[in-house]
């Protein structure tokens, strides 16, 4: 029998066709092999020689079936594979591309990159006195109303002050001072000050939240881009000439500008910027105009700026008057919608294919 096992595989392995392989199981373990007669015999003799022979027995037929079947596969998948249409088309893989929002983010951090700005970033969660009392919003200051604001519970504050030195730092030394979410990305401007030395020029891009209500022009959670600019005789001029040339780049070189005189406690003067396209053929410059258009008006508000507020240099223990410098703030979903002419910012949010997949 063991033998006969050995022949069997040998067979088996060389067979070449399913053909061939039927008729070595027929004779292997067929109804008239060897073995099968053997096992048949085993009722003839004693109890004995059953049970040393039986499971020998039985053991080679399984290893034979085996090998068998697995032979048979492989024939079955060769087949199968001849059978392939290769004229087929393909499946097309989606691959992924990036949101617009982080599009519209690296255009503006490559526009202020070219202009020697470095890109810095800052905590989502903020002290008070950074989000506020640092930029000359003192509580009950009605100013304080122009951020709806998501306060932490004072539970989860401690916890949060125990777990995260860099936003704890300066709550140390302001017990009881509470957390939120910070309400626009201004905080960075005495942040930074704090540990740099002027000159000075920074964008920080992020993520901030107000306690809003949402509607096509509201999100609870949206981005910002601030600006910051600092140096022994920075201007306005200045801030002009760089915001004209972001402007340039970003919505194409016939955008008109204008500065309108607006209020921030942290900068003085503090002024809004609005963008005009005026007969422009570019894409973007048509648009733009339709949003114009739709909102009956040529100017379009884009950005809150302004000169420093000597307050805020102070705030950072910089001596008064020693340095000038502008700031700006910019929401990135609203450069967006403008470029791309969105009428909704809960697009942004709202994970629809059909809106994303466009990009
Ligand atoms: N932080 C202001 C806002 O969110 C925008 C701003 C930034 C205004 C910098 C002036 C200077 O509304």
């Amino acid at each position: 029998m063991d033998d006969l096992e050995k022949e069997a595989y040998a067979d088996i392995e060389s067979a070449e066709n399913p053909e061939e392989l039927k008729k070595l199981r027929i004779k292997y373990v067929g109804r008239k092999s060897d073995l099968t007669r053997n096992l048949r015999g085993l009722k003839d003799l004693t109890l004995e020689e059953k049970r040393t022979l039986a499971p020998k027995l039985q053991k080679i037929k399984r290893s034979i079936e085996e090998l068998l079947d697995s032979k048979e596969r492989e024939f079955s998948s060769i087949k199968e594979a001849a059978k392939a249409d290769l004229t087929r088309p393909g499946i097309r893989h989606r691959t992924g591309h990036l949101h617009p929002l982080t599009i519209m983010e690296r255009k503006v951090v490559d526009i202020f990159s070219s202009m020697n700005f470095s890109v810095v970033d800052g905590p989502e969660v903020e002290t008070e006195h950074y989000n506020f009392d640092a930029l000359n919003i003192p509580a009950n200051h009605p100013a304080r109303e122009m951020w709806d604001t998501f306060w932490l519970k004072p539970s989860a504050t401690s916890e949060i002050i125990a777990k995260n030195l860099q936003i704890s730092e300066g709550a140390k030394e302001r017990p009881g001072e509470r957390l939120l979410l910070r309400t626009h990305t201004s905080p960075m401007q005495v942040r930074y000050l704090e540990t740099h030395t002027p000159p000075l020029q920074i964008i920080v891009p992020g993520r901030v939240f107000r306690y809003e209500a949402t509607d096509a022009s509201h999100e609870a959670n949206f981005y910002q881009v601030e600006g910051l600019m600092v140096g022994k005789d920075v201007s306005l001029a200045n801030f002009k000439y760089v915001i004209g040339e972001f402007l340039k780049k970003m919505f194409g070189s016939e955008t008109e500008f204008r500065f309108r005189p607006s209020y921030f406690p942290f900068t003085e003067p503090s002024l809004e910027v609005d963008i005009r396209l005026v007969g422009g053929k570019s894409k973007s410059n048509a648009n733009l105009k339709a949003i114009a258009e739709s909102r009956k008006s040529d100017w379009l508000e884009v950005m809150g700026a302004g000169m420093v507020n000597q307050k805020v240099f102070e705030a950072a223990h910089y001596n008064p008057g020693e340095w000038r410098g502008f700031a700006f703030g910019v929401g990135l979903e609203r450069l967006a919608m403008l470029k791309y002419k969105i009428p909704d910012i809960r697009l942004f949010y709202g994970d629809d294919l059909r809106f994303i997949d466009q990009f």
